[in-house]
Order: structure tokens, then sequence, then C-alpha cells
């Protein structure tokens, strides 16, 4: 049985490919999922992939995951700078877990500094628009090696 890795996405990447495309981009998210897909098969493994514009849906989905996934890709959006719960629940979750951005939020508003989410991944990836992705994945793969 292939392993299984839950990609996430938060609130607004839904509409990537329309927002912003200055700063996301103009490629879907559809888009980005079946890159990634791609690039894990080629690894070996499935996706499965969760978007939700609700935090608490998130955390539902991590929760799930506990016991049944093998890692976690998590671009959480805006809840990145905001959501304890969201951490609280990551912290649960004892594979990998990795967090992705398309942008550089360090290099954006004061308020993209911060994430809430950083202490409780193995570490974050952002900045390299699509290419974030494949490198959460090649993140995923040396991560699991060492387990
Ligand atoms: C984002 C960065 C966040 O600050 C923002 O709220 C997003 C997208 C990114 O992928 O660059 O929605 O997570």
């Amino acid at each position: 049985m292939s392993k299984e890795i839950l990609l996430l996405s938060g609130p607004n990447l839904d509409l990537l490919g329309e927002r912003n495309p200055e700063i996301y981009g103009s490629t879907t998210l559809a888009e980005h999922v079946a890159r990634f897909g791609a690039l894990a098969t080629s690894e070996g493994y499935t996706v499965r992939h969760v978007q939700s514009n609700f935090e608490g849906d998130l955390i539902e989905q991590v929760h799930a995951a506990r016991g049944r996934s093998t890692a976690i890709v998590i671009n959480a959006g805006a809840l990145t700078h905001s959501s304890w719960a969201l951490a609280d629940a990551l912290a649960t979750f004892t594979g990998a877990k990795i967090e992705v951005h398309l942008s550089n939020p360090a290099a954006r508003e004061p308020f993209r500094h911060h994430s809430t989410l950083a202490a409780v991944v193995d570490g974050s990836i952002a900045g390299f628009g699509a290419v974030s992705y494949d490198l959460a994945l090649e993140a995923v793969v040396r991560l699991d090696a060492n387990t």
C-alpha cells in the first residue's frame, strides 16, 4: 500500500490564478495539485488534497491524518499568521510536516512575517512559486527516508 501525503490548502487558495497574479502567479490550485500529485506518484506516494476556507475544516483534516497519512504539506494561507488552533492540531501529528508558501511572506506586509505554524512543522519553504511545492515534496521524501 502506498504512503499518503495530505496536501492542505487554506483560505482563498481556491482563487489562485485570479487572485493577485503579480504575487501568486497565474497557475490555478488544480494545476499546482496536479503537478504535486504527479511528482508524488513518481516517488511512490498518493496525495489527498483538501482545500477549505474554514479553519475548523482544516483542523479536522489534520485530525483525520493522524495514524493515516505519512506527511502533511500545508499552505494555510493567511491562517498561517493567526491560527493557534491549527498549530495545536498540527502539533498532534507525528509524521513529517512541511509549511509551504508560493510567495515569500517575510518580504511582504508585517502581519505576514510571523507564522504560528513554523514552530510545529519540520520546516518551511516559501518564495519559489510552484517550485515551493516541488521542494516540499523533496523534503517529505528525505524526512521519510530518515524515519
Ligand atoms: C500564502 C502567503 C500568505 O501570507 C497569504 O495569506 C496566502 C498565500 C502564499 O502561498 O504565499 O493566502 O500562503
